[in-house]
């Protein structure tokens, strides 16, 4: 068994290590339904359990909803204890608070479950003010319908409001779920790192993979090319793939000395900042089983070191 972390102030322990379901039943952005199917992403749950990982991350957008309805689905076939962190999408037309228990409601049938863990804001841009909002999520913890509350795409100072409105109802903000990988390090530029540090909120690292590009499989001499929308991305074009070349060559080199994949070595890195889960996605069991691969080891202060270094280009990024 791994060791486990505290999300933010709660009491909710999850192993150091999430799955992302983004790409379970969507077939917008990636591909669900041509290259992979019902039958891999339900291998990729079972494997992700079995293997120790205990936080699952979905959205009542993803697939419209059908991420959430597979995971509803796979808990109830396979009864171990997981940990669901869905998110709430501030659409424009959700001006008041019953939207939020509406939604709330939905993803709750459609998850087959009658409490979620965490419950997190999706993005920061609504018409419903924060006080609202927040209120609005505090009030569903006190239900007893949420375990907690988190944000997502928050920046520093919108995290500490949301923070201080949650206060004086003596419910911590839990998560921020950010954008965060060697190849996109902006929140330790823009103060996110900073103020989720002195605040105790825990940092949820979204895209840790850079959806794909550090598990060095896309390159000019593997000539594999990414399904999905993926592939009007520049960062997958021969220009963008030279410019990440050191990243990745440098990930191969250490990944080869510990017997690891790059794609272990990516996600170490996040793990071993402080304060930091990182969720990669999984579209079947070996991506599932590969990412689980990044527990149970660590870097050397050299190495993480060197990393960082290497990936200064995309501090702002
Ligand atoms: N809050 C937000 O706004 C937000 C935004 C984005 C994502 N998220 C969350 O974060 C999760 C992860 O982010 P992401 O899916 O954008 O990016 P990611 O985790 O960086 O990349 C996932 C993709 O990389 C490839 N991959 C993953 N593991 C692999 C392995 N071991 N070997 C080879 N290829 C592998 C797979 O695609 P291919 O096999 O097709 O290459 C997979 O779909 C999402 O599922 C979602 O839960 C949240």
């Amino acid at each position: 068994m791994n060791n486990t972390v505290r999300l933010g102030k709660t009491s909710i322990e999850v192993a150091p290590l999430g799955i992302g379901t983004w790409a379970w039943g969507d077939s917008m952005f990636w591909s669900y339904g041509q290259d992979y199917d019902r039958n891999d992403v339900k291998n990729a749950f079972i494997t992700a359990m079995e293997a120790g990982i205990t936080l699952f991350d979905t959205a009542e957008v993803y697939g419209n909803g059908e991420s959430e309805r597979l995971i509803g689905q796979f808990k109830q076939e396979n009864s171990q204890n997981i940990t669901i962190a869905t998110k709430y999408a501030p659409l424009p037309w959700r001006w008041n608070k019953q939207s939020v228990s509406q939604a709330l409601t939905d993803s709750l049938n459609r998850l087959k479950v009658e409490y979620i863990p965490l419950y997190q804001v999706h993005w920061p841009f609504m018409l419903m003010s924060q006080e609202t909002l927040m209120n609005a999520l505090a009030d569903e913890v006190e239900k007893g319908r949420i375990g907690a509350i988190g944000v997502s795409n928050y920046s520093a100072q919108e995290m500490k409001k949301a923070s201080e409105i949650l206060s004086p109802r003596n419910i911590p903000l839990a998560v921020n779920q950010v954008k965060y990988s060697l190849l996109t390090r902006k929140i330790e530029t823009k103060g996110i790192t900073h103020m989720a540090n002195k605040l105790g909120i825990t940092l949820l690292a979204y895209s840790p993979l850079a959806q794909g590009l550090l598990t060095g499989k896309y390159s000019h001499s593997q000539k594999q090319t990414p399904e999905g929308a993926r592939k009007l991305d520049f960062r997958f074009n021969d220009k963008g793939l030279n410019k990440i070349a050191p990243v990745v060559n440098l990930l191969k080199d250490i990944a080869a000395k510990y017997d690891k994949t790059p794609a272990q070595v990516a996600l170490n890195w996040l793990i071993s900042q402080s304060n930091v889960i990182p969720i990669p996605g999984a579209k079947n069991a070996r991506q599932a089983q590969e990412n689980a691969g990044a527990l149970g080891w660590q870097l050397t202060n050299g190495e993480v070191e060197q990393l960082e270094q290497i990936s200064r280009p995309w501090l702002n990024n």
